[in-house]
């Protein structure tokens, strides 16, 4: 089964979380970034993102190389912005509906609130009903814990 990781980070948690789940499943990683970076630091952070995110925004991506006529599965990773998805992945999943064809499962980071809703909106938005496994971790990066690798375990096997 191929693998493809498909994640958007702002501050390394989810790039952290993708690089976990890409070596226990021997999966690529692509990597996705808006053309035009949103603010990393202070009061800006926020509220230009959850602007962002609260409106649906799809802001315009550097070109990535993503071919999913290579992949059996889909793996998106994102931050949890606004209760939402982060807007660089709404903007993927719209040059690429084919995903949905395909088996899809996904991870998210958070500092504690929304990651629930976010799951159901990134549902709805790609079009299916539920993700083949589905995995939420607070701030793992930050706050390194063998809970946080025993859950990342638990979503990998579930794809095995
Ligand atoms: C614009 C913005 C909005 C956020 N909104 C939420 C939120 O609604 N709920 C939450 O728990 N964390 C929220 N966070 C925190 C991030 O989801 C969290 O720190 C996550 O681990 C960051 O992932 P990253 O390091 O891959 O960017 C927000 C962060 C940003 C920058």
């Amino acid at each position: 089964m191929k693998t493809a990781i498909i994640y958007y980070s702002m501050s390394g948690n989810t790039k952290y979380t993708a690089e976990k789940i890409a070596e226990k499943l021997d999966a690529d990683i692509i990597r996705i970034e808006p053309v035009k970076a949103y603010p990393s630091q202070g009061a800006k952070k926020f509220i230009w993102g959850g602007k962002s995110a609260v409106m649906g925004e799809k802001p315009k991506l550097q070109p990535y190389e993503f071919d999913l006529e290579k992949y059996d599965r889909i793996i998106i990773g994102t931050p949890v912005w606004a209760s939402n998805f982060a807007p660089p992945i709404r903007t993927f999943i719209h040059e690429n509906k084919g995903i949905s064809e395909k088996k899809i499962a996904a991870f998210m980071c958070f500092s504690g609130g929304g990651a629930d809703k976010a799951m159901e909106k990134m549902k709805k938005y790609i079009g299916i009903d539920k993700f083949d496994a589905e995995l939420i971790l607070i701030d793992p990066k930050e706050h390194e814990k063998s809970e946080n690798d025993i859950k990342v375990d638990a979503f990998c096997s579930a794809l095995l």
